[in-house]
Formats: structure tokens, sequence, C-alpha cells
């Protein structure tokens, strides 16, 4: 666990935007995924090892919005649960163990139901 941060801004968004109207995030703002099946944010970290996937997100909804995390194409980790964290404003850090391969990896979390994910500030590894 060596702490590196990988903003949700700089990584690969498919179906969302990058914002900035909810405070406590890191770097320059949050992907807002858009609220459909499919919407995900695509990191590109190197490995390889046995790491813990930190996943720091708000949902200012009562309603979970899961997502599939997967590590080089391959579904690691189902429907992990992103619960209603209170508000936008309130952000949490969901927890997810994976191995990552020698070299690029790319771990990829995406909405597995209509109301998309929830929003996404980071990953910590
Ligand atoms: C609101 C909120 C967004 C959020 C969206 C949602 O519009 O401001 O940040 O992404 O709800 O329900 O997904
Ligand atoms: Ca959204």
């Amino acid at each position: 666990p060596t702490g590196n941060d990988f903003e949700a801004e700089d990584a690969l968004i498919s179906q969302g935007v990058v914002e900035s109207n909810h405070t406590g995030f890191s770097g320059r703002g949050f992907v807002n995924l858009d609220n459909v099946v499919g919407s995900y944010v695509e990191w590109t970290v190197t490995g390889p090892g046995s790491v813990d996937l930190l996943l720091r997100y708000a949902n200012g909804t009562t309603v979970n919005r899961p997502m599939d995390i997967s590590v080089n194409g391959t579904v690691v980790s189902a429907a992990v649960p992103f619960n209603g964290t209170g508000a936008w404003t309130t952000w949490q850090t969901a927890t997810v163990p994976a191995t990552l391969a020698a070299g690029v990896n790319k771990i990829r979390a995406t909405a597995t139901t209509a109301n998309g994910g929830p929003n996404t500030d980071k990953l910590t590894i």
C-alpha cells in the first residue's frame, strides 16, 4: 500500500463529465458519470502486486449505485455497492482487493444500473 492517488478527472471517461460543483473532492474535480448502464472511469496504473483499490466517491441519493470493477478486462468484483453517502459533498471510500499484472493495468469501474455510477473522485492504490 503506497497510497498513490489517481484522479478520476485524469482517467479515461466513457459517458461522464468532469465537474467541480460539489466540494470535498481531491484534485481538480470529480467525474459525474451519466446515469446509464455502462458509464465508466478507467485508470491506467502499473503493477504487479496484490493491492487494495480504494475508490473515493459520493452518492447523494439513498439508492445504491453498484459498479463492476475490472482489471485488464476481467471483472474482479461484480456489482460493488456504492451506497448513499448522505450528500453529494460527502465522500467515502470503497475498498476492492485486486491482483495487478506486471506492467500496464487498466482498472475500470462500470455502472451496472440505469442510475449510473456515483460521482467518482479518485482511485488510491
Ligand atoms: C445531481 C448531482 C450530480 C450527480 C447527479 C446524479 O445532478 O448534482 O453531481 O451526478 O445528481 O444523480 O447522478
Ligand atoms: Ca451522475
